[in-house]
This record gives structure tokens, C-alpha cells and sequence, in this order.
């Protein structure tokens, strides 16, 4: 097997200088995981130095250190080495380098929500058509991107890339680096308004992806997003003359006609170009749903089987905190816990009470009891955060949630919102939440949990896990990922 790097390609692309010869397996900026045959990249930050653990990863195995700071005591590992001016610029130079020599195909995912989920799609997907390297976990920002896109093997047939952003000007360096075949934009919701005006400032930032697209490629835009009009227009200044529309809008190009829960998942029935095709997946909800069907287009933009991949995607599982669905056995009967505490915005919250809407009926093994919301604060959603939390109330009672607790002094705005009968209670944080909604659950209920990470719901649903009369922890229906 070829190794990612060899000391030569490193010093080439880096312009850098090293006394060794040696090769790397990966490539590490973070001292604590390092693996062995790692290149380890000691990156300067306001607040950490990763000089300081350059020897320490070289000692764990480390094959070399790209630093630009002297490393005391380098001794035997002198030769391993490489002195470069800046680390952060090396990194980027040799994420360049790793897009230059590559073949493979690239799709990039950005947009205010869904970017992971459609990624993770992808890559199941593409996985089965050809060896497909993607950013693990949510490594989207600046110094994400290059260290996924430098981790890119030479001969990988796909690259998967999300490009996230919090600050204007941020997406189009990152998509200049990836230059990607296929751009998928997945929605553009008020999330990370923080730094933003509007929500047109919002989509100007996503149809940024356009600029590192490649010559000849396609852009897959939210048909059913209100800003479509306007992607569109941006795709058309780019000079990208392909773009597909994804949505359940009749105008959508890939098209979502029908989603349902199962007591596995979701099954899909969505169509292409007029070609129709079904597929099941073992997550939960029209955001996947909708998720998968823009992964499959940007397969197909690529001219590659997608029946296939869509194939795969039943066995797509959920990353942590995005919809993990749990049993909780209770005297009398079951629980269905699903666990959303990763992250919330108000468009994040409206799908999760249409997918709860569908579990009136009794879904997975629950006895069709009530629906029970619990939401933490959403974060990060500038001076409009009062009126987003308070303004959820429409859509929770359109999917007849019966019950919501609320925890966070901006969620206490959605608390004050609701009709009496729908307030289950509200507290400051979410650690003072738990009595109450464990005092209300029942056997034969829904709870959904929900909540920006700084929220800690997740203290809410391992409170809920625990109830487990049998194991003392739920079990889990989705399987655990199988290294695909
Ligand atoms: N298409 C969608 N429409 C609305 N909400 C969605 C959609 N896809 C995902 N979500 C919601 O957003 C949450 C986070 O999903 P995901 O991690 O895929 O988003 P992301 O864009 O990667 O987020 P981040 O900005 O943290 O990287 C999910 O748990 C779900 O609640
Ligand atoms: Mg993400």
C-alpha cells in the first residue's frame, strides 16, 4: 500500500526543510489521539501551542513533527523533524497538494443544517462504488478542512467534504482548496445568525461554495428553500451551468415524494429526472430523508450508480446525538427515547415535529402514547433569539406535540408561548429540568430531545436511559457503524 506522504512529497509541498526520510500514515494535529505513522502538525493557537507536544507525539510514534518553533531536546528524533515557516500555512499547502495529485471525484456539503448528515450519505453511499475518503466527524471549519482534505488518499476514487462557516468569508477559501466536482447546499435556515444580518447574508455566504467549484460543475440547490431564487442567480454568476433542484417541491428535479417511519428507520420513495426509485434508511425523519435525497443527486451529478448507493444507505446510522432512537423498558411497558442533543435551530426544531407528527401511531415498539418535546436553548442566533424560540410554538402544535419542557432563560420565551395545556414545565438549565420530565414520563410515550450542544440535553436523555428498569440504560435500535 502506498503511503499518504513520504518526507520528500511533505518537504516539497510545505517548503519545508528535514534532515530524515521516513513516511506517514496520516496525518494529526492533535497530540492525544496521535496514531503511529502519523505526521503530526503542531499548530499555534491563542490559547495552546502544539510545540509543546511535538516530542511527546513523536515518542507515541509520531513519524515526524511539522513545526516552526525550535523543539527542545529533539535528540534522536532530530531527523523527523520538518521546519517550516508557518504551520497553519503548511497544512493548507499540503491539503493543496493532496487535491493536485488526486483523481478522485469531490463533492462538497455546506448550509445551515443537514451538512454532516448529507455527508455521512455520501460517503455510505459513494463507499460502495469506490474508495471514498471523508472529514470525519464535523471537522468543517478552517483548519478542519485542509487536515480532512490532507488525510485524502492519492488514490481514493471519492472525496466528501462539509465546509462549515460562523463569520462571512469563510466558505469560498475553504471550497477553493476542496474544488469540488459537485456542491451541495442543503438549506439555508437562521443558524449562526450571530454574525449575520439576514438570512440573504446567510445564503450569499453558502452560494460561496460556487467559487472553488470546478470548470463543468454542478451546484445541488434547496428547491423548497426560500432562497432558491437566489442560489439559483448566484450559480448562474459563477458560471455554473448545472444545477439540480432537491426537494418535495413538484418543481424539484430530485425529488422527495414520499417519507415514512418505520420501526427501523425511514423508507424513501424519491424520484430523479422522472426515474423513481425506494430505499430504506435505519435513521428517523424527514431531514434524512430530504438529506439523502440530495446526497443521491450529487451521485448521480457524478454520473455514478445511484441505485447502489441508495442500496447503502440502509445502513446509514445516526452520529451521536442526531436522532438515535432508544428503548427504555419501564414497569408497564416501553419508552421511546430519541436523542437530538447534538444541535437545534428553529428549522432543526420545525422537522423534528414533523417527524414526531408521524409517530401518532404507535412507532418502534411504543405503545403510541403521547409525543413529549424536550428543548434546551439554541444558540448562536444573534438578536433575533427571542423571537425564534418563542416563534416554535406554531409548528410544535401543528404536529400536536402534547407535551414541552423547556429549559435555558431563551427557551423560557417558547415556555410563555405555548397554550397552557402544552407546557410540561421549564427550568433555568437542563440539569434542573430532569425531575420534571422524568416525574412525567410515562410507559407508551415519545420524548425527543433537543437542544444547541452548550445546552446539555444530553444530561435530559441519559436521566431518561437510566429509567431502564432492566439494564439500567436503554437499548439502542440503531446498529452500531460497521467501519464502512
Ligand atoms: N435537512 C434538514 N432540515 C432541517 N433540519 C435538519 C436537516 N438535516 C439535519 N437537521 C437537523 O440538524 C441537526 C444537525 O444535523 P447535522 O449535524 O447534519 O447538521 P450540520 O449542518 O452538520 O451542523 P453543524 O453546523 O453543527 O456542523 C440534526 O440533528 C437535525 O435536527
Ligand atoms: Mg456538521
Amino acid at each position: 500500500m502506498n503511503p499518504l506522504w513520504t518526507s520528500a512529497a511533505v518537504v516539497k509541498a510545505t517548503a519545508g526543510a528535514c534532515a530524515g526520510t521516513w513516511v506517514a500514515s496520516g496525518v494529526s494535529i492533535d497530540s492525544r489521539s496521535v496514531k503511529a505513522g502519523d505526521l503530526f502538525v503542531a499548530l499555534k493557537g491563542p490559547n495552546f501551542d502544539g510545540h509543546a507536544f511535538a516530542l511527546a507525539a513523536l515518542k507515541h510514534g509520531a513519524s515526524a513533527a511539522l513545526i516552526h518553533e525550535p523543539v527542545k531536546d529533539s535528540g534522536e528524533y532530530h531527523n523527523r523533524l520538518v521546519v517550516v515557516k508557518n504551520t497553519f500555512a503548511a497544512l493548507q499547502s499540503l491539503a493543496v497538494a493532496a487535491r493536485t495529485r488526486a483523481n478522485a471525484r469531490i463533492v462538497a456539503v455546506t448550509g445551515s443544517v443537514g451538512k454532516t448528515g448529507t455527508k455521512e450519505a455520501l460517503r455510505l453511499g459513494l463507499s460502495f462504488l469506490g474508495k471514498t475518503h471523508a472529514n470525519e466527524g464535523n471537522l468543517n471549519n478552517h483548519w478542519g478542512v485542509p487536515l480532512s482534505l490532507s488525510r485524502m488518499p492519492a488514490d481514493a476514487a471519492f472525496g466528501v467534504f462539509e465546509l462549515g462557516m460562523n463569520h462571512p468569508g469563510e466558505i469560498a477559501p475553504l471550497s477553493r482548496m476542496v474544488r469540488p466536482h459537485v456542491a451541495v447546499i442543503t438549506t439555508v435556515e437562521a443558524a449562526h445568525l450571530e454574525f449575520f444580518n439576514s438570512i440573504v447574508e446567510i445564503a450569499d455566504e453558502k452560494a460561496a461554495i460556487m467559487d472553488g467549484l470546478e470548470p463543468g460543475g454542478t451546484v445541488v440547490l434547496p428547491r423548497d428553500n426560500a432562497q432558491y431564487p437566489r442560489l439559483v442567480a448566484a450559480a448562474k454568476s459563477a458560471g455554473c451551468k448545472n444545477t439540480i433542484g432537491f426537494g418535495a417541491s413538484g418543481d424539484a428535479v430530485a425529488r422527495l415524494l414520499s417519507w415514512s417511519l418505520t420501526p427501523d428507520g425511514t423508507q424513501v420513495a424519491a424520484e430523479f429526472d422522472g426515474e423513481r426509485i425506494t430505499y430504506d434508511m435505519i435513521v428517523s425523519g424527514r431531514h434524512w430523508a430530504l438529506n439523502s435525497v440530495a446526497a443521491l443527486a450529487a451521485v448521480r451529478a457524478m454520473g455514478c450508480d445511484f441505485h447502489r448507493a441508495a442500496g447503502a444507505l440502509s445502513r446509514l446510522d445516526a452520529p451521536p446525538g442526531r436522532g438515535a432512537r432508544s428503548l427504555v423498558q419501564l414497569a408497564g411497558g416501553t419508552l421511546l427515547v430519541i436523542d437530538e442533543s447534538y444541535n437545534a435551530s428553529p428549522a432543526a426544531v420545525r422537522v423534528l415535529a414533523e417527524t414526531l407528527a408521524q409517530m401518532h401511531q404507535p412507532v418502534g415498539g411504543t405503545g403510541g402514547g403521547r409525543l413529549i418535546v424536550v428543548l434546551g436553548d439554541m444558540l448562536e442566533l444573534g438578536s433575533a433569539a427571542a423571537a425564534l424560540h418563542a416563534g416554535l410554538g406554531p409548528s410544535l402544535k401543528a404536529a400536536e406535540i402534547d407535551i414541552v419542557f423547556t429549559a435555558g432563560a431563551l427557551m423560557e420565551h417558547l415556555h410563555k408561548a405555548l397554550p397552557a395545556p402544552m407546557r410540561g414545565g421549564h427550568a433555568k438549565d437542563s440539569m434542573s429540568l430532569i425531575p420534571l420530565v422524568i416525574a412525567a414520563v410515562r410507559a407508551g410515550d415519545v420524548v425527543a430531545v433537543k437542544g444547541s450542544h452548550s445546552s446539555h440535553l444530553e444530561s435530559v436523555v441519559a436521566a431518561l436511559l437510566a429509567l431502564d428498569a432492566t439494564r439500567g440504560a436503554g437499548a439502542v435500535m440503531s446498529p452500531p457503524r460497521d467501519g464502512l
